[in-house]
């Protein structure tokens, strides 16, 4: 079949601003539109720029803008997305060039809630057990792979880009919940300044964005009860 690939282009060095590039494409159903960026790229222009790894919707560095909804090129085929398909950079995060932004601002916030396990207790001969009950209460936020589909779908986030942010707050949220970590009193203290979860208005576009279906704006609503209730307590 025949595909039309319309793609928001911008060097900043070269474009005074962003420009539309369209290309047509011969596509399989199956293909995904990653496998269509990457034929544009080998057969039609080589400047093209955009970030992949791992193809299989693992690394989460393909998230770009596929018709107005952020997604994973890698995970979204042409046979879902029809034989018009437009194709922007994430949003709320600078343009280095073309589907690339630069992810600095969003790692930062990553880094800020202190996404590693604090123990402080000498290590155990063997692993620190858990039951599977303790387990299941932070399964779901362990499944984020630090794409960015959500944070760059906020609203909120698009108009103060301090704030830490959905993806942020799923990592600070897997770490809060694990009864193995001791840490959570001070990564609900980070949570709950003025550029933590308060600034969540309840959207719901991060849980749409995220292509691991994680429960985003349930997490959210739990560091909020958290930081109300002064802990984690027990469910
Ligand atoms: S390229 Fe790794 S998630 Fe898409």
């Amino acid at each position: 079949m025949k595909v039309r690939v319309k793609i928001r282009r911008f060097n900043p060095e070269t474009d005074r601003k962003p420009y539309w590039a369209t290309y047509n494409v011969d596509a399989d159903p199956s293909d995904r539109v990653l496998d269509l960026l990457v034929q544009i790229k080998a057969h039609q222009d080589g400047s093209l720029t955009f970030r992949r790894s791992c193809a299989h919707g693992i690394c989460g560095s393909d998230a770009v803008v596929i018709n107005g909804r952020n997604r994973l090129a890698c995970k979204v085929l042409v046979k879902h997305v029809g034989k018009n398909i437009v194709v922007e950079p994430i949003r709320g995060l600078p343009v280095i060039k073309d589907l690339t932004v630069d992810m600095e601002t969003f790692f930062a916030h990553y880094r800020a809630v202190l996404p590693w396990l604090i123990n402080d207790d000498p290590p155990p001969y063997a692993e620190r057990l858990q039951d599977p009950e303790a387990r299941e209460r932070f399964d779901d936020t362990t499944k984020c792979i630090l794409c960015a589909c959500c944070t760059t779908s906020c609203p909120s986030f698009w108009a103060q880009d301090s704030y830490l942010g959905p993806a942020a707050i799923v990592q600070a949220h897997r770490f809060i919940f694990d009864d193995r970590d001791q840490g959570a009193q001070v990564r609900l203290a980070i949570l709950s300044d003025k550029d933590g979860v308060w600034r969540c208005r309840t959207i719901y576009n991060c849980v749409d964005a995220c292509p691991r279906d994680i429960d985003i704006t349930r997490a959210i609503g739990e560091v909020k009860k958290a930081i109300l209730l002064g802990g984690v307590g027990s469910s």
